[in-house]
């Protein structure tokens, strides 16, 4: 198995067949453990999934989710977290109960406690689905481009890139570009990652063909986190035909 490359023709087709992936495994195994992601990559992927629950009935309520990272020194209610950017974009809509879906906490008294309690979390309950965007750096979750990749569930200092992309997120998603975007986030590590059963890596637009086109040739290397997904023995990389290199 290992890694397969899927591209479609745009996002809407991105978006279908991450959503039927999504729903296979929550019909086959109703108590499925998805890993989820956040920023603008998977929004159409959330609503096609919103909308086969309203449509066709597809139920989440014993579905487990586990967030990838959110940002840290932010209230949830903050339109910055990635707590309010999944309840409004995904679990408002659907039937997972509340006590399901775990989002690493935005403003714990000990950070790096949350970690490691968020890391034994996610460990034991053991992803069957984990769903991936990748940053234009090549990070995952914010598991940032650096000399050394940490393994577990950490706290770490967010790239200016990955500042301001966020801010462009925020712009769109939240309306307005005056956010104070967090410096630090906790997040899974690479390790915590590579645990899970199946991995779908989503990437659409022009912006993120250099990167794909990077990861998908060049060897293993901690500055660019995502070739790390080539030791996993089942990625699905699903791309639109902007984010394709020309030679796929
Ligand atoms: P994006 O972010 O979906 O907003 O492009 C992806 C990522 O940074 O992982």
């Amino acid at each position: 198995m290992g890694l397969r490359v899927i591209k479609v023709g745009n996002y809407q087709e991105l978006s279908d067949m991450a959503a039927q992936f999504v729903k296979s495994q929550v019909l086959l195994q109703p108590r499925s453990v998805l890993g989820l992601a956040t920023g603008m990559t998977p929004l159409g992927l959330y609503q096609r999934l919103v909308e086969m629950h309203r449509q066709d009935g597809l139920s989440f309520r014993e579905t487990v989710a586990y967030n990838l990272d959110e940002f840290l020194g932010v209230s949830p209610d903050n339109p910055v977290s990635y707590y309010n950017y999944m309840w409004t974009n995904f679990f408002g809509h659907i039937d997972i109960p509340e006590e399901n879906a775990h989002i690493p906490p935005c403003n714990p008294a000990d950070a790096h406690a949350a970690a490691r309690d968020y890391e034994q979390q996610v460990v034991q309950t053991g992803v069957n689905l984990q769903v991936l965007g990748i940053g234009a750096n090549g990070h995952i979750g914010f598991n940032e481009p650096a000399d050394q990749l940490m393994e577990e569930t950490h706290v770490t200092d967010l790239k200016e890139e990955t500042i301001e992309s966020n801010r462009k997120l925020l712009a769109q998603t939240a309306g307005g570009d005056n956010y104070h975007i967090p410096q630090r986030a906790l997040t899974m590590g690479m390790g915590t990652i590579l645990k899970a059963d199946r991995i779908l890596l989503l990437a659409n637009g022009a912006g993120k063909k250099s990167i794909v086109g990077r990861m998908l040739t060049e060897n293993i290397n901690t500055h660019l986190p995502a070739t790390f997904l080539k030791v996993h023995r089942d990625v699905t990389v699903l791309l639109d035909e902007e984010a394709a290199p020309d030679w796929l």
